[in-house]
């Protein structure tokens, strides 16, 4: 039996102490003055709720600790249906709306264009369609999801510069305009199938800093993009703007300066065949972490230089996992557990270090299996390279989300590995003497590489029933995540909302 999703209707101010390292609370004040109202018309209206004088409401981590509490501890493994212990997120869109005020504060001249591939959940679609973002799509499906919520097809670009003949045309009916290109055969079938579209020329980055490198696919070299401009000319196309993306997940803000001044080079470019160039689309590569300060800094300063404001032009991007990755906090349930003597010497010794097997004397260590794994969410250690980290929820009867004994005993010490990873470094845990209880996690398919984690090690004793968390479960893992060995890949999402202005948006209120 699959749950109905659920939303938990609970009214929370932010707890600022949670978040002191994020110049974005710190300016709170200032926002609430007034500095989004000057960027926000219509329907980008954002409901700011400063709860002056208001009760202070629970933090985010206690509306998401208490929304895993209430579903976990209503579920007895012994008695319950089919699936009910199935894998399920919470999602607070609180965090999202955070996100969009701080990225108004860092980049306050840049419209994002949500990347609705990163995680296409409805939800998170109507808030950010209700803050005003437009949406960066990929193909039909995403079109069609992001037009059924009642978007404007102005607020879509087909950021695909590949596409497929037959989305094309879907696209010129439905009166979405707006697709990227890279290359001479795919402007001969724009020519073909819609010649009025708004084409943006997108032109290759150095994404050597970034986790998913989208250039080895995509972008044209700037030796071909005086060809590109003159072939667009020829076929009587219109160039309206150029795109690029820095890689996803990138980390090196010096990756932005360059493709803005290359960007710059082909408005140039472009103006001597007569097109007058509206928009610069700087793609994505934002981070949620406290880097994404450092890339806006670095940004905001090459569209000065580059681009300012009097130029008149256009700036838009196409963030994803800097809007989906912290909301979303996924709870998996362990549903096997095999002690350490009972492994096969290879198994073994992956938890325990020893290359000869078995678990330090007198000490056990376990394989816990979990329902959730490589084949499902967990998709982006694959993917996206991600190192997901386990916290117990809940073990021996007792839910501890965001307890000091829901962490690992030594997080420097635990290792998410990805599938290819060697397990040469295993024994450093227990040789520094950290103690307590080792374990690997694995998913629940019949693959050896559905490995989440290698080794980690917590102070209580977890077994079969218990529960896991995993933060940060956002960006890229829902949506690549398949049913292989049978298991669903459609999990429960419990919504919560601790910020007003959001819940307002949402109808939550
Ligand atoms: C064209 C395009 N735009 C935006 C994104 C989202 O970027 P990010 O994952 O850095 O948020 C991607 C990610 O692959 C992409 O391919």
């Amino acid at each position: 039996m699959v749950m109905p999703t659920v939303v938990t209707d609970r009214f929370s101010t932010l707890d600022y102490t949670d978040y002191t390292n994020n110049p974005v609370f710190l300016k709170r004040a200032a926002i609430n003055n007034g500095f989004l109202g000057e960027h926000q018309t219509g329907d980008d209206d954002i409901v700011m709720n400063n709860n002056e004088g208001g009760e202070v409401g629970p933090s985010p981590k206690e509306l998401i600790g208490a929304a895993l509490r209430e579903r976990v501890e209503s579920i007895d493994h012994e008695f319950c249906e089919p699936g009910d212990e199935d894998t399920f997120f919470v999602a607070d869109l609180g965090e999202v709306y955070r996100q969009h005020l701080r990225w108004k504060l860092n980049l306050p001249r840049v419209r994002p264009f949500y990347a609705v591939k990163c995680n296409p959940d409805d939800k998170l679609i109507q808030l950010l369609a209700a803050l005003g973002t437009g949406f960066d799509c990929a193909s039909k499906a995403e079109i069609e999801q992001v037009l059924r919520m009642g978007v404007d097809p102005s607020r879509i670009i087909y950021a695909q510069p590949c596409k497929t003949n037959s989305y094309v045309r879907y696209v010129a009916n439905k009166g979405v305009r707006q697709m990227t290109f890279d290359n001479a055969d795919e402007l001969r079938k724009i020519a073909r199938l819609f010649p009025e579209a708004e084409l943006y020329l997108r032109i290759l980055t150095d994404d050597s800093s970034s986790l998913c490198r989208l250039s080895l696919k995509f972008g044209a070299s700037l030796d071909s993009t005086d060809g590109l401009l003159a072939l667009a000319q020829e076929l009587g196309l219109n160039v309206v703007g150029v795109s690029f993306h820095v890689g996803s997940g990138a980390s090196d803000p010096m990756a932005f300066l360059k493709a803005v001044q290359d960007a710059h080079f082909v408005f140039q470019q472009a103006a001597g065949y007569g097109f007058n160039l509206k928009t610069l689309d700087v793609g994505g590569g934002f981070c949620a972490d406290n880097t994404f300060e450092a890339m806006a800094g670095v940004l905001r300063a090459a569209l000065d230089d580059y681009f300012p404001a009097h130029s008149g032009i256009n700036i838009i991007a196409e963030p994803g996992r800097y809007y989906a990755s912290a909301a979303y906090t996924l709870a998996c349930n362990v549903i096997a557990r095999r002690t350490i003597e009972d492994v096969p010497s290879a198994a073994a010794s992956v938890v325990s270090g020893d290359v000869n097997g078995g678990s330090d004397a007198g000490v056990p260590s376990y394989m816990l299996y979990v329902n959730d794994g490589l084949y499902g969410n967990f998709s982006s250690i694959m993917f996206d390279h991600q190192h997901p980290v386990a916290k117990v929820l809940r073990a021996g009867g007792q839910t501890m989300y965001n307890t000091s004994a829901a962490e690992a005993l030594d997080s420097a010490m635990s290792q998410t590995l990805s599938p290819s990873s060697s397990t040469s470094s295993l024994t450093s845990a227990s040789e520094a003497g950290i103690g307590g209880v080792e374990y690997s996690i694995w998913g629940p398919t019949c693959d050896g590489i559905d490995r989440i984690t290698d080794s980690i090690r917590f102070g209580v004793t977890l077994d079969v029933g218990d529960w896991l968390y995993f933060e940060d479960m956002g960006a890229y893992t829902k949506c690549s995540a398949t049913t292989f060995n049978g298991f669903s890949n459609e999990h429960d999402v419990i919504y919560v909302c601790s910020e007003p202005g959001a819940k307002a948006l949402l109808g939550m209120i």
